[in-house]
């Protein structure tokens, strides 16, 4: 069907300008490279515009209900069917984990600190600077997480990777993330997240070089706007900043272009002789999409006490179980903290949930000498934790004559889950893995 297709093979989008992006969160949204390549009426017509072929991607079970049920149709120059068989990747990872058990993690109840992983000197792209840290339950019976890392140097050549396991949730630290999806491009910048639900292929350029971040992936549930109970209807992030990207695609031979599989948490390949990124138009609400966390309305304490975490929940992937997430995403962005006669940093806890925190920019509150960007810490079920004794003490020595006081130019996060986590060997054996000191009872 190719000889039908136009010369003018794509809308002149490059990754040197400003991109355009539908917005929005959860809607049906539409794109289309070139005029009228968007069937109309319906989903699979007999000849699609162009000569395209539809093929529909789902994110749910088809009969999953309406308000939650996912799915694209993607209007392609060639099916993604037509690739040789796949086989598994040589050299294998290594380091990626999508099952946890007593064979390949450990359980620990202790404090786990790690300092910024280094970035590596050797030519390295997302796929091998990408490494399991901790996570629980399984893809295969899809309910679990699994927490990742990053720290790459060089854009993916001729190859997109595509997770079949779960969604990816990314947060840049330190570096931007040029990404090509089969919807489109996303420029993603450190203090923006970007998502890439389970069976998108993508391809990821580093522009800045040496890049590092963090990655939670979900088995078995996709990222939704948290309900906001008595905040009222608007707060937290608003639906309308959450960027979809536009159409965009390449009809340039691809020989020998490989797709890097993640199914069960093993990398598989398969050569094929064109680009997945083929897709002419879309429709649909199953999209990758980013936030700039910047737009975040975060809410807290006006008067007394410490707001629970939860108050700025960004997205939330949950379980079946009302309340209860398979992770939440939270974030400690720049705020004002004014309550009065109060102890203002985080309280001393033991929760039962458990919590894999981050850090992209500035110094977190309750540790702002051993927890520095590019770092990351894991409190898990019932591990008892709180502010290093220095927070204490200064926070003591202001007593009640604290002023309200803006909290600026930081952006923490945490990974927040109903799961226990498996630590994995690597994560315990890194040289950035900090052991925690106990001093007083505080740290
Ligand atoms: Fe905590």
């Amino acid at each position: 069907m190719e000889e039908n297709f136009p010369c003018k093979i794509n809308n002149g989008c490059d990754f040197g300008v400003e991109l355009e992006y539908q917005s929005g969160f959860g809607n049906h949204f539409m794109s289309e490279a070139l005029p009228g390549a968007l069937p109309q009426g319906q989903n699979n017509p007999l000849k699609c515009p162009y000569g395209l072929y539809a093929e529909q991607i789902s994110g749910t079970s088809f009969t999953s209900p309406r308000k939650v049920n996912q799915r694209s149709w993607l209007y392609r120059i060639k099916p993604s069917v037509t690739h040789e068989p796949f086989k598994p990747r040589v050299p294998s990872h290594q380091k990626l984990v999508s099952e946890f058990n007593q064979t390949n993690s450990t359980a620990t109840p202790n404090q786990l600190r790690w300092r910024p992983v280094d970035i590596p000197d050797s030519p390295t792209d997302f796929i091998d600077g990408l490494f399991t840290m901790c996570g629980s339950g399984t893809s295969f019976l899809r309910h679990g997480f699994a927490i990742h890392m990053y720290t790459a140097n060089k854009s993916m050549q001729n190859c997109a990777f595509c997770n079949a396991d779960g969604d990816f949730l990314i947060v840049p630290q330190e570096g931007r993330l040029w990404i090509t999806t089969e919807c489109g491009k996303l420029q993603v910048s450190p203090g923006e997240i970007v998502v890439l639900p389970q069976g998108f292929r993508f391809t990821v350029d580093l522009p800045d070089g040496p890049s590092r971040g963090y990655v939670a992936e979900v088995f078995g549930a996709h990222f939704q706007l948290p309900d906001l109970g008595p905040i009222g209807a608007n707060g937290l992030a608003s639906p309308r900043d959450f960027l979809v990207p536009t159409a965009w695609f390449s009809k340039d031979p691809h020989p020998g272009y490989t797709i890097v599989q993640k199914f069960g948490g093993e990398l598989f390949t398969a050569r094929q002789n064109f680009s997945p990124f083929n897709v002419v138009s879309w429709h649909g609400n199953y999209v990758p999409y980013k936030y700039d966390l910047g737009k975040f309305s975060p809410y807290n304490t006006v008067l007394i006490d410490h707001a629970d975490p939860s108050i700025n929940t960004v997205l939330a992937a949950l379980t079946e179980k009302s309340g209860v997430p398979l992770l939440d995403f939270v974030i400690f962005p720049p705020r004002w903290l004014v309550a009065e006669h109060t102890f203002r940093p985080p309280y001393y806890h033991c929760n039962c949930m458990s919590e894999f925190m981050g850090l992209i920019y500035g110094k977190y509150e309750a540790k702002p000498d051993g927890f520095i960007p590019g770092g990351a810490s894991l409190h898990s079920c019932m591990t008892p934790h709180g502010p290093d004794t220095k927070t204490f003490e200064d926070t003591m020595v202001h007593g009640n004559e604290a002023r309200p006081f803006k909290l600026s130019g930081t952006m923490a996060f945490m990974f927040e889950s109903n799961l226990i986590p498996r630590v994995c060997p690597w994560a315990l054996e890194s040289p950035s893995w900090i052991t925690t000191t106990i001093s007083v009872g505080l740290d």
